[in-house]
């Protein structure tokens, strides 16, 4: 369905594990977070475990499974590893995303195009769980279709070149982008994916994004509590919350 209007807000407590493990400490806990962002009205709760543990560890999986009232969107690597705690957790929903040591962030989205049967042996016994698996990959045409065939109930969008070219000031490039990403979406929901997008998104840029009829949720994370350091993260969810609810009105 084109959204009853409602579009979902995902909070990304990640980097809330960031700030604890840079001192070692048991401190900001990602579960007081999530809990906060729940109150303050995110739809969901997203977490990242990386196969390098860098911010969400093992227990902070176990915690926000046992602790959260909102769905948890489970993030990872298409490893035997991950697959095993997914299965053994059953999340609301598992986020497929693509994962290399060196980089900083999620840099690019799957090629599920080039991997499908890879992928669709991954995914089924995830779908066959309960859980709702969500591919995050780029807006090409090929990728889109690839992750319809092989049977993901969600796509995810790779916000994060828009969002790059604009911080840029590259406005063209960063035009096209939203042009390809309205296209992308289309098409996701004609094949009969529901849509998601996220990576990146600030108050600047999630204006025309949250307007894109066919997306249904947002996953949001680095730019929320960066902000909540300045103006708290209730506060920060709820400005964003406000822009994505007036770029729908
Ligand atoms: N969606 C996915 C699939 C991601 O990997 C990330 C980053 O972990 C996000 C959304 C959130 O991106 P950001 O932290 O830049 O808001």
């Amino acid at each position: 369905m084109i959204s009853d209007g409602k579009l979902r807000l995902g909070v990304n407590i990640d980097h809330v594990a960031t700030v604890r493990n840079a001192r070692g400490s048991a401190y900001p806990d990602p579960l007081r977070a999530a809990k906060l962002a729940e109150e303050a009205g995110a739809d969901g709760i997203t977490a990242h475990l990386r196969e390098d543990r860098r911010h969400i560890s093992d227990v902070d999986i176990e915690r926000l499974v046992e602790g959260l009232e909102r769905p948890l969107n489970f993030e990872m690597a298409a490893t035997g590893e991950m697959q095993a705690i997914a299965l053994r957790h059953k999340p609301h929903a598992v986020c497929i995303v693509p994962e290399k040591r060196e980089e900083r962030t999620t840099e690019g989205g799957l090629d599920v195009a080039g991997d499908d049967n890879r992928l669709a042996e991954f995914i089924a016994p995830l779908s066959a769980a309960g859980c709702r698996v969500s591919l995050f990959i780029g807006h090409q045409a090929r990728q889109i279709e690839a992750a319809a065939r092989i049977g993901a109930a969600v796509v995810e969008l790779h916000t994060g070149a828009y969002c790059d070219y604009h911080a840029d000031g590259e406005t063209e490039k960063r035009d096209a982008e939203l042009e390809a990403l309205r296209a992308g979406a289309k098409l996701a929901h004609g094949l009969g994916l529901e849509v998601h997008a996220g990576h990146g998104l600030t108050y600047d840029t999630v204006t025309p994004i949250a307007a894109i009829p066919e997306l249904v949720e947002l996953n949001i994370g680095h730019f929320l509590i960066a902000e909540a350091i300045f103006d708290g993260l209730a506060p920060a969810i709820k400005r964003m919350r406000a822009l994505m609810e007036a770029a729908r009105a």
